[in-house]
């Protein structure tokens, strides 16, 4: 869709044509009211591009019985590169609210089953919003292992008194292995989680291989001082991988660091950043929300999901600003912050340019990230940023100035270039 305001009269640039498709999925509340903002008016009028569209909104998703979200991430393993809208992940409450059939899973886990991948968070630095924590200097990215553990539990309620055991029976008929948990002697919980080799293996290369890609250090950590077989075996195959390319890391100048989890979350706030850190599922989850709030919001940190085989999911790495949806939806002027969104579409756009050898879709997408960072940098912003920058600024934008405000810079940029 072209929009005839965006452009001059005279203006006979043509758009920039993204050679191979991109797998859309949009999403739920205000981040769909952002997407299709920065959709309409930031990517469609520069690019002649052909968008693979799953629509994973909550109540599509209830229609097609969820298969809309396989669908998707198995049309990302078709194309290799893909863009996510957030989406909710239906509890009790979203049930009711949206009525559906059932509390689908998680979109974003079942996209990670079915894709295999580790995602990778990382915070964009702009020089005006100074992060919570004074050392902080450079990107902590945060590599999270996306499979099992918690995420793949089995649970149990214990009634009342009685054992409970851990059982392996080998499927080759070899002897069984049984442990006892717990003697109970009233009611409790338990619950048996589990990881594979193969997926804690391409989890460690996966983190290798970014660390590679953004020749920055590694860190892991875990407890295996008190998890001596589960948690120590990370620690064993994260040795074993990083062991196997000592030679490359060594001459990147690129150090692995084990720590305990404690220890590195200690060490971490006293970092100057510039590292990935390497989590395991849980600690991913929970460390990469505490660096997100420590580089400043939610809405400047960027995640994607990428897969052993070399397949990419992107997006912004918060859900879909519920709080502001209900303003939105009363008629009420919302200040929402586009930016991890947008850069959602640019990473992808980027990748896409690598992938195909397009370098000028690569580096549209590298002007546009330039020109949000650099809008903020002038003082335009929303207002998650604004009670955070230094200097001070009075007026933040709201949702639609602030990508009206990208979008009239980017525009002007093309136009002076003649790209
Ligand atoms: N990747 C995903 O798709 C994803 C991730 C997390 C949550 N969710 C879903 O999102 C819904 C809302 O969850 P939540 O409230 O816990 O998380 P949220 O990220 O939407 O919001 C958390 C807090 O951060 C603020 N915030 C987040 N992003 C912001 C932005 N761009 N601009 C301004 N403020 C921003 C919100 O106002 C809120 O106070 C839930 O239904 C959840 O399932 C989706």
């Amino acid at each position: 869709m072209l929009l005839p305001h965006l452009f001059s009269q005279e203006s006979t640039i043509v758009p920039i044509t993204v050679k191979n498709p991109i797998v859309e999925m949009d999403g739920d509340e205000m981040t769909r009211i952002i997407w299709k903002m920065i959709k309409d008016v930031l990517i469609l009028p520069h690019l002649t591009i052909d968008l693979k569209y799953y629509d994973l909104g909550v109540k599509h998703r209830d229609e097609t019985e969820d298969r809309v979200t396989s669908d998707a991430a198995n049309a990302v393993k078709q194309y290799g590169v893909g863009v996510k809208c957030a989406t909710i992940t239906p509890n009790a409450a979203r049930v009711k609210e949206y009525n559906l059939k059932q509390q689908w899973k998680s979109p974003n886990g079942t996209i990670r089953s079915v894709l295999d991948g580790t995602v990778f968070r990382k915070p964009i630095i702009v020089k005006n919003i100074p992060p919570a924590v004074r050392s902080w200097k450079k990107p902590i990215s945060i590599g999270r292992h996306a499979y099992g553990d918690i995420y793949r539990s089995v649970e149990y309620k214990v009634p009342g008194p009685g054992t409970a055991e851990l059982v392996f029976t080998p499927a080759n008929g070899g002897e069984r292995a049984s442990f006892t948990v717990h003697e109970f002697k009233g009611p409790g919980v338990i619950m048996g989680i589990h990881n594979t080799e193969k997926s804690v293996r391409s989890f460690a290369r996966a983190c290798i291989n970014y660390a590679v890609g953004e020749k920055i250090d590694l860190w892991f950590g875990a407890k295996d001082t008190i998890s001596k077989i589960y948690h120590a075996f990370f620690k064993e195959v994260f040795d074993q991988e990083v062991g196997a390319r000592k030679a490359e890391l060594d001459r990147l100048g690129i150090r692995y660091r084990y720590m305990l989890i404690d220890d590195a979350v200690a060490q971490i706030m006293k970092a100057e950043g510039g590292m990935l850190w390497a989590c395991m599922n849980y600690d991913g989850d929970v460390m990469s929300d505490m660096v997100a709030s420590g580089f400043g919001s939610l809405g400047l940190m960027t995640s994607v999901l990428v897969s052993p085989e070399g397949k990419y999911v992107y997006e912004a790495a918060h859900g879909t600003v519920m709080r502001h949806y209900y303003e939105h939806l009363k008629g009420n002027p919302t200040s929402t912050n586009s930016v991890a969104s947008i850069f959602a579409w640019t990473g992808a756009l980027a990748r896409r340019g690598e992938l195909d050898g397009t370098p000028g879709v690569t580096a549209f997408a590298r002007r546009l990230e330039a020109i949000v960072v650099r809008t903020i940098e002038d003082g335009v912003m929303t207002k998650d940023l604004a009670a955070i920058a230094e200097p001070k600024v009075d007026k933040h934008a709201l949702t639609r100035e602030f990508i009206d405000e990208i979008a009239a810079r980017l525009t002007r940029d093309r136009d002076e270039k003649k790209i």
